[in-house]
């Protein structure tokens, strides 16, 4: 397959666009089926957080059949403080693993990371998921020296 085409819609290879609100269930849909959603972020909540700060580099991949409607197979939640960029909830549709959109998706948020002036993006992985850092390391991605820590400041759930 060949890799997504951030600009423009080509006959066969997903499109990657800003997320837009009809995206909301499909998305979700995604990130659960592949294992994103945990019980301390509601998925929900973190879009509608998402969609008041830079909404326009939260993407989405949408793949087009003849005479099918667009599905989503794909999303990128990217963010720039100032200092460094983010990428969140990178996932591509288990029917489309291996074929080069997580890559194409990755490539995108970097250009736009770029075109803010952005000098270094960071991300993290759950120590849970670590089958996931050969794929960042063909990107060109390496382990920080650094420990991540966190303080949740607002509980999406009990379980939080
Ligand atoms: C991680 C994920 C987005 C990768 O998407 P993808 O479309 O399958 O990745 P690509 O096809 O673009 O792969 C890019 C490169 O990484 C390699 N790669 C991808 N997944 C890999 C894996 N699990 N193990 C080893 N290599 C992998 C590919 O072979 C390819 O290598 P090459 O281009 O040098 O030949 C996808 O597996 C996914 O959605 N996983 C579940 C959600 C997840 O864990 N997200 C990350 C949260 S931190």
């Amino acid at each position: 397959m060949s890799a997504a085409d951030p600009q423009s819609a080509t006959a066969g290879s997903p499109r990657i666009r800003p997320f837009a609100v009809a995206d909301t269930e499909p998305v979700v849909a995604l990130w659960r089926a592949s294992g994103l959603v945990k019980p301390w972020n509601d998925p929900y909540r973190d879009i509608e957080r998402k969609l008041t700060v830079q909404p326009e580099l939260f993407l989405v991949a949408e793949a087009s059949a003849a005479g099918a409607a667009a599905r989503v197979v794909g999303t990128a939640m990217v963010g720039y403080d100032g200092h460094r960029g983010w990428v969140n909830y990178l996932a591509v549709d288990v029917s489309l693993r291996g074929g080069g959109l997580g890559r194409a998706l990755m490539a995108e948020a970097e250009r736009l990371l770029l075109e803010r002036g952005c000098p270094k993006l960071n991300l993290q992985v759950r120590s849970t998921n670590t089958a996931v850092l050969e794929f960042y390391a063909r990107l060109g991605y390496v382990p920080d020296e650094a420990v991540s820590l966190g303080k949740r400041l607002i509980p999406d759930s009990l379980d939080a």
